[in-house]
Parts: structure tokens; sequence; C-alpha cells
């Protein structure tokens, strides 16, 4: 894992995210995400290999406790075990494509809530407009799940959603694809125990507020709605 090197926030701040080591296998399935040319199924298959090294950078981050375990060979091995139930948090549409991701990849207690926040296209402002979130889910590791990070306002809703729920920050952390360093900025000056987990974080947005280099509508590519 490397840390965000950006000079705008502060070195507390670094530390709270996390982006992917940039290795040549993640490089080419990022490439196939943002290439304009790229099928809906083959960006779905590329973006299951980044999504499952996103989810268990995420997972590594969740509290552990250290359990001793015996081995077949009657020998003891000093291992550790997550001790919280897990939730993921989609914010939909998105969020949902990495549901199965963590499926596969935690077989641990295990929850899933929703929260519905619509984007307004001229204006990017965010709207609340529905959740189904768990009864109990103060108490569990929250994996708030969005791909894209333009300019952090609405997963600043749902966070806001959350702690209304009863989350405390310091147990989020944000599942993350692709970030512009812009919302990367305002959403850990929002909410300073805020952990990231992301796999590259561009320069820039458009004047429509698209992350560029960006890899364009993650839904529309995700779910094939592309016209
Ligand atoms: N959401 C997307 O799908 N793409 C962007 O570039 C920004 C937000």
């Amino acid at each position: 894992m490397t840390e965000f090197d950006n000079g705008d926030i502060s070195s507390t701040s670094q530390q709270r995210v996390t982006v992917l080591q940039q290795g040549n296998y993640l490089r080419s399935q990022m490439t196939t995400l943002r290439a304009f040319e790229t099928t809906t199924a083959a960006f779905c298959n590329a973006f299951e290999h980044i999504a499952t090294q996103l989810i268990t950078a995420a997972l590594d981050l969740a509290p552990t406790e250290d359990v001793d375990v015996l081995t077949p060979t009657g020998r003891t091995f000093h291992g550790v075990r997550q001790v919280k139930p897990v939730c993921g948090v989609s914010i939909l549409r998105a969020g949902a494509s990495f549901e199965h991701v963590l499926r596969k990849a935690y077989d641990g207690p295990l929850s899933f809530g929703k929260v519905l926040i619509q984007r307004d296209e001229k204006t990017s402002l965010p709207t609340y407009l529905y959740s189904n979130l768990p009864k109990n889910i103060g108490s569990s590791t929250i994996l708030i799940l969005e791909p894209m990070l333009a300019t952090g306002g609405s997963v600043s809703k749902a966070i806001e959603i959350l702690k209304e729920a009863g989350v405390s920050e310091e147990n989020m952390i944000f599942v993350n694809l692709l970030a512009a360093k812009k919302g990367v900025d305002t959403v850990l000056m929002r909410f300073p125990s805020l952990r990231l987990v992301t796999a590259a974080v561009d320069d820039e947005l458009t004047a429509s507020n698209h992350i560029a280099p960006g890899l364009g509508d993650f839904g529309d590519r995700f779910y094939g709605t592309t016209d």
C-alpha cells in the first residue's frame, strides 16, 4: 500500500488514506476500466479483480483480537480473528457493485445496508431519497461502498445518515475505486476519523464534476445502461 501524497492535507489525514500498491497487474486492470471501448462484461470483470483487493485492504483495517489455534501438527499458532461484525453500506446504485465481492471475501457476521442518494446532473448537489440500515449497525465495522469519489457530496450525505443511525466515524471505512483529489480533501477534512481505501487518485474534475482522466459514469458502464 502507499499513502496518498497531497501537500494540501495534513499528515494525520494522509495516514487515513490507503491507495493500493500501483503494480502492473492493478494498473492493467485500471487501464481496462478506463478505456472508452471496454465492453460491459470486460468492465465488470476488471472491476471484480480490483474490488477484491480493495475489500481485502479495507478488512485489514478492521479490529482484531489475538487468538491461539491448534494446527493439525499439534502445535499452537498465535493468530488473530476479527472481533466485530461487518456491515457493507452501498450508496446506490453504483455502490451495490461491491456487494458480491464483500460476500465472497468475508465469512464472518455480515450485513448490508443501502442508502439512495441522487446527484443532480446539473448542480452535482446530492439529494437523500431512501435508506435501509440494519438495526444493530452501531456495533459493526462499516464499509461504505461507493466506487467514485468526485466532489464528495454523496458520500458526505451518506456518512451523516450513518452517524444519525448511531455509527461512529472511527468505525467507518470508505471503500472506493477511483477518487479525485478534491473529493479526498473535502471528505477527510469534514470527517476527521474516517478512513479511505482507494485504487487510484486522479488530479482533476471536469466542468460537469466527472473525475478526469477518470472512467466515465461508473453505474452506466457497470450496469450496461450507456446510450
Ligand atoms: N460518478 C461517476 O460515475 N463518474 C465520475 O466521474 C464521477 C462520479
